[in-house]
């Protein structure tokens, strides 16, 4: 089992990382003085595999637990879904002090977590991950949100945990398109902030890809820690945290373009090949990283080709972008694995080019 403590002055927490660590949830919990009520918050599916084990663990430590669901989905991240978790959260009683348990992944932990920072101006919220995703990215930072109309995560609000417990384990019954996806940000981490951490992955990949519990676990806290360090540095996402859009320029705009028929993960993966032939195209980058990124995406089961979507299309989609600021595209571009930097300075016809390249 491993424990990072996150340092965020009077917000600080610790995330819990380890295989077969669900069922000590009550008693994590009963260690931070929280006591009485207690709601989890999922889905369907995951509660049909974990809802159990979480509750059991609460009743031992005494707490009066409710589950609630929510539909499985991202079409259910929304105010309207918050709305009906408020009603249901009064009529089970909950109060300031009741703690929501937000079991799943993104969408559960952004929802569940909008609706604990919102309850009664604010509950406390426990994070319970169950995708590589959420235990490597989603659960951490403290971003919440509904998406609201067509604009993803449009409402939400900075809101940091009590905790966060994520089990290994679960990772097994993931569908394997999710861990694949989840992968895509594992990567990410390593090409932004470690080399050493890229090698263990270039390594290690089969093992990852067989579920090695010890692997998942290691894979998981490194990934988090990286997060973590940036979250620390840049709470609010003014400046250094914007490090971590590495590849989600060009990968939002891929989505988007391709109508979602790309998954995230997929588009994301090939946002940070074009970052990177960007790069080598600009003189700022060695063409064997190139290289070495693409092996790993492609071994990993990412896409490093652009699918069949319209060159015009991704250069539309980018300029509607959170990320572009007085009409520059803002790009994270790396200098070598383990190193990458902030610039506005990339010319929409070498874009296009890089773009066209990659077919
Ligand atoms: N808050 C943040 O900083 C942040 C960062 C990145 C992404 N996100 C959000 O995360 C969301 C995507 O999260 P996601 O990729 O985890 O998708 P998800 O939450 O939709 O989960 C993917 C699927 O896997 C299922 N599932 C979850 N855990 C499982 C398990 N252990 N076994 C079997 N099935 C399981 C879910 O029911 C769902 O069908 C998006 O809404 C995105 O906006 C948030």
């Amino acid at each position: 089992m491993q424990k990072i403590d996150v340092k965020l002055g009077q917000n600080s927490y610790s995330i819990i990382i380890g295989a077969g660590i669900l069922s000590q949830t009550g008693v994590k919990l009963k260690e931070l003085d929280l006591k009485g009520k207690a709601v989890i918050i999922t889905n369907p599916a995951v509660n049909k595999l974990y809802g159990t084990a979480v509750k059991q663990s609460l009743i031992d430590a005494g707490f009066k637990t409710t589950v609630l669901e929510v539909p499985d989905g991202e079409k259910y991240k929304t105010l309207e879904s918050a709305g009906k978790l408020y009603r249901q959260l009064a009529e089970s009683g909950a109060e300031r002090t009741t703690p929501i348990l937000a079991l799943g992944g993104g969408v559960i932990g952004d929802l569940a977590g909008f609706a604990a920072a919102t309850y009664l101006r604010g509950v406390p919220l426990v994070q319970l991950p169950t995708t590589l995703l959420a235990q490597c990215d989603s659960s951490i930072g403290g971003k919440t949100a509904v998406n609201h109309k067509q604009l993803k995560n449009e409402i939400g609000a900075f809101y940091q945990p009590k905790m966060t417990i994520s089990d290994v384990l679960t990772l097994k019954s993931l569908p394997k398109d999710e861990f694949t996806n989840g992968l895509a940000e594992v990567i990410k981490h390593a090409v932004i902030k470690d080399e050493r951490f890229f090698v263990y992955l270039e390594k290690n990949l089969d093992r990852i890809k067989s579920l090695d519990d010890n692997v998942l676990e290691a894979v998981a806290a490194k990934s988090a820690r990286i997060k973590v360090e940036f979250v620390e540095s840049d709470e609010k996402d003014t400046g250094l945290r914007n490090i971590l859009n590495f590849g989600h320029t060009i990968g939002h705009a891929v989505e988007s373009a391709s109508n979602f028929q790309v998954a995230h993960g997929q588009a994301v993966s090939i946002g940070m090949m074009a970052a990177a032939n960007l790069a080598v195209k600009l003189e700022l980058m060695d063409a064997g990283n190139v290289t070495r990124l693409k092996n790993l995406l492609n071994k990993a089961g990412l896409m490093t080709k652009l699918p069949q979507v319209d060159v015009k299309q991704v250069m539309l989609a980018m300029q509607y972008d959170k990320k572009v600021q007085d009409g520059k595209i803002r790009f994270v571009l790396p200098r070598a694995i383990g190193q990458v930097f902030i610039t506005d300075d990339v010319s929409a016809a070498v874009i296009e080019k890089v773009l066209g390249e990659m077919k």
